[in-house]
């Protein structure tokens, strides 16, 4: 499966932080934001990654992952002209996705939670194998600025809207897909929606009235945190800051997962620690002289 990180936007409700550098390039807490949805996609085992941003940003984004080798990954790049809306990340990609199935994450969503991991794996491979779409829903306290999911008595999927004036219920979908290869054909035929854009939200209700999506609840425990707005980045940094302080362990550090994966050696891992003169340097080196069994992950 390959796997596409829209990087796009304007960065609107960031100003003035975001007036001339994209907003997943901010640092949330000690690592650039880009980090934790790319996080996302490597602990579903997907090495192969679209990075789409605007002309503007490319480039930092070239910058900081060129052919990314560097974590045993291949990483290519497209600029989205305009943002013309998520779903437009399948017209943009459609010669990299190819033939297969594939994963979009949004640049700016954060999760973090205990057994995520394997939720994501058996996505990837549950598409993969059985075909459809799968996505996520959460509850949310409000869940009006969002695509927002409503099940009957029995926890069938009834409808999905974006951005409903009156939600039907309180649980969303994050900005993390995963299709099989129809999402091409049903991305391009996707009409524009009032405000504008090819919505995901479309995709997914393709997939619904076809009877080929699949809705997995991500319980509590789970966090999906807001990067949305100044205070919802100052809130998510201290969320990351307090757990990786407390346990010592990282949420989102790229190469560790790399190094769990097996697609770099100890030896690759230990050269990347000797690049960053800081605590996260240090975690590498932790990580790379762990014995097996340290701790249960
Ligand atoms: C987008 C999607 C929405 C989804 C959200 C998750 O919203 O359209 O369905 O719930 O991402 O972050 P947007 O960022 O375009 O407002």
């Amino acid at each position: 499966m390959k796997g596409i990180i829209l990087a796009g936007g304007a960065g609107t409700r960031l100003f003035p932080v975001t007036k001339v550098i994209s907003k997943q390039i901010l640092p949330l807490y000690d690592k650039p934001m880009i980090y934790y949805p790319l996080s996302a996609l490597m602990l579903a085992g997907i090495r192969e990654i679209l990075l789409i941003s605007t002309p503007r940003d490319i480039d930092l984004f070239k910058n900081l992952f060129s052919d990314g080798e560097w974590l045993g990954m291949r990483f290519e790049y497209a600029v989205q002209e305009s943002p013309r809306g998520l779903a437009d990340a399948f017209i943009v990609g459609r010669q990299f996705v190819g033939n297969g199935a594939c994963a979009l994450v949004l640049g700016d969503n954060v999760f973090y939670g205990r057994g995520f991991g394997a939720v994501l794996k058996k996505a990837a491979s549950s598409v993969e194998r059985y075909g459809g779409g799968m996505i996520f829903a959460y509850y949310v306290k409000d869940p009006s600025g969002f695509g927002v999911v409503e099940f009957d008595s029995a926890g069938r999927v009834l409808s999905i809207e974006e951005k409903p004036l009156v939600p039907k219920s309180r649980y969303i979908v994050p900005g993390l897909y995963f299709y099989d290869n129809a999402v091409l054909d049903i991305a391009k035929n996707v009409a524009v929606s009032v405000r504008g854009e090819i919505e995901i939200t479309s995709v997914n209700n393709a997939y619904l009235e076809a009877g080929r999506l699949s809705v997995e609840l991500l319980g509590r425990g789970m966090a999906w945190l807001d990067t949305g707005t100044h205070d919802g980045l100052l809130e998510a940094a201290n969320f990351i800051s307090t757990i990786q302080k407390r346990q010592g362990l990282y949420v989102a550090c790229i190469e560790e997962i790399a190094y769990r994966n097996n697609w770099i050696s100890v030896d690759q891992l230990l050269r990347l620690a000797a690049a960053h003169k800081t605590a996260y340097g240090d975690y590498l080196n932790f990580i790379a002289g762990e014995e097996a069994g340290d701790h249960f992950l």
